[in-house]
């Protein structure tokens, strides 16, 4: 059977041409893997005491926002253990009996993929418990005073986890990973090393001034530095020759609505939002999400976690809060005090 590279499950967060984008641009060994320099070390040390003991490597949880690499990380642990992956997700999982399928199948060694492991339903996730211990499966057979429990044996395997909200995962499923690593945003530095792979494979000339424009605009983010290198690569093949001039990046990323700083739409309205129509918080998500029409899960999981980082936001126990920077990337004036203002006058 080839399992290797089989996709049970389309991602959300990729529309198919970007899917197809980014199977061409996906990073097919660690040489092309930038960055994270303490998970590759740490991944690459479990690799090597794990071939050596002739033993599947530990079960391991990798989390952190959407497009760090989490997928690319698992196919090379894949490719360097020498072994198959089976990639499925959390809500693909849907019956006990759809994860005894799958796990029946998988061969020693194989790592099994779990991409958005904290949506995984209660009943599968206890199924998995035992799976992920004892390389064995329960399974009930018969009803009432009847029921037997047959035990599965299955082979040595490997799940890789992934998550974007560690948090949502119950204490008893993220114990049982060996090996957990959080993904963070990457520095400039080093998505300009990411942009500069890409437009290789891509086979498209660009200048320094313009990786590096790109670098400080994609969000922290390879799936992102990688996105806006096509989008530049398009827009320079339709104004002129193709190759990527500093002038083309410029108008390129205007046109896509991206600042100065990388923000997108979607963060300038929540960033406005919360200044202008909730005087600088603090706000609850609710209220933010329905400010700006958006899911809770996008703001928590894409929106906030890289205004955090840059120091545009902090989460208070009351709510959001906009910092000074934020106000001053906009050009609004920041007042500390005005507000406390109106809740004042509310007493
Ligand atoms: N450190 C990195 N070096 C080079 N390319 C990367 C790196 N991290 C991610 N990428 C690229 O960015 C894209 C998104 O990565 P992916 O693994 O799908 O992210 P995630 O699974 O965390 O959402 C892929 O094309 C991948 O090859
Ligand atoms: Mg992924």
């Amino acid at each position: 059977m080839v399992k290797n590279k089989k996709t049970d499950v389309k991602k959300e967060e990729e529309t198919p041409e970007e899917e197809v984008l980014f199977v061409s641009l996906r990073a097919s060994a660690w040489s092309e893997f930038y960055g994270q320099e303490n998970i590759k070390k740490a991944l690459q040390v479990a690799i090597k005491a794990a071939r050596k003991r002739k033993e599947p490597i530990e079960h391991i949880l990798l989390y952190g926002p959407p497009g760090l690499g989490k997928t690319t990380i698992s196919h090379l642990i894949a490719r360097e253990m020498n072994v198959n992956i089976r990639i499925t997700s959390g809500p693909a999982i849907e019956r006990a009996g759809d994860l005894a399928s799958i796990l029946t199948n998988l061969e020693k060694g194989d790592i099994l993929f779990i991409d958005e492991v904290h949506r995984l339903n209660k009943v599968v996730e206890e199924t998995l418990y035992p799976a992920m211990e004892d390389y064995a499966l329960d399974i009930v057979i018969g009803k009432g005073p009847s029921a037997r429990t047959l035990r599965l044996d299955l082979p040595q395997f490997t799940i890789i986890g992934a998550t974007t909200r560690i948090g949502l995962l119950s204490a008893p499923l993220r114990d049982r990973f060996g090996v957990v690593h959080r993904l963070n945003f990457y520095s400039p530095k080093e998505l300009e090393e990411i942009i500069r792979r890409g437009a290789e494979k891509l086979k498209t000339s660009i200048d320094k001034d313009s990786i590096a424009e790109i670098s400080i605009r994609a969000r922290g983010t390879p799936r992102i530095a990688l996105k806006l290198l096509k989008r530049v690569r398009d827009f320079a093949q339709v104004h002129g020759d193709g190759k990527i001039t500093k002038d083309f990046t410029n108008k390129a990323l205007e046109m896509l609505e991206v600042d100065s700083v990388g923000l997108d739409n979607n963060d300038v309205r929540y960033l406005k939002a919360l200044i202008q129509k909730h005087g600088g918080g603090p706000v609850g998500i609710e209220t933010m999400a329905s400010t700006i029409s958006e899911d809770i899960s996008t703001i928590e999981d894409v929106i906030e976690p890289y205004l955090m980082q840059i120091g545009f936001i902090k989460r208070s126990p009351r709510g959001r809060v906009a910092t000074k920077a934020a106000y001053e990337h906009f050009r609004i004036p920041f007042e500390q005090d005005s507000k406390q203002k109106p809740q004042q006058k509310l007493i």
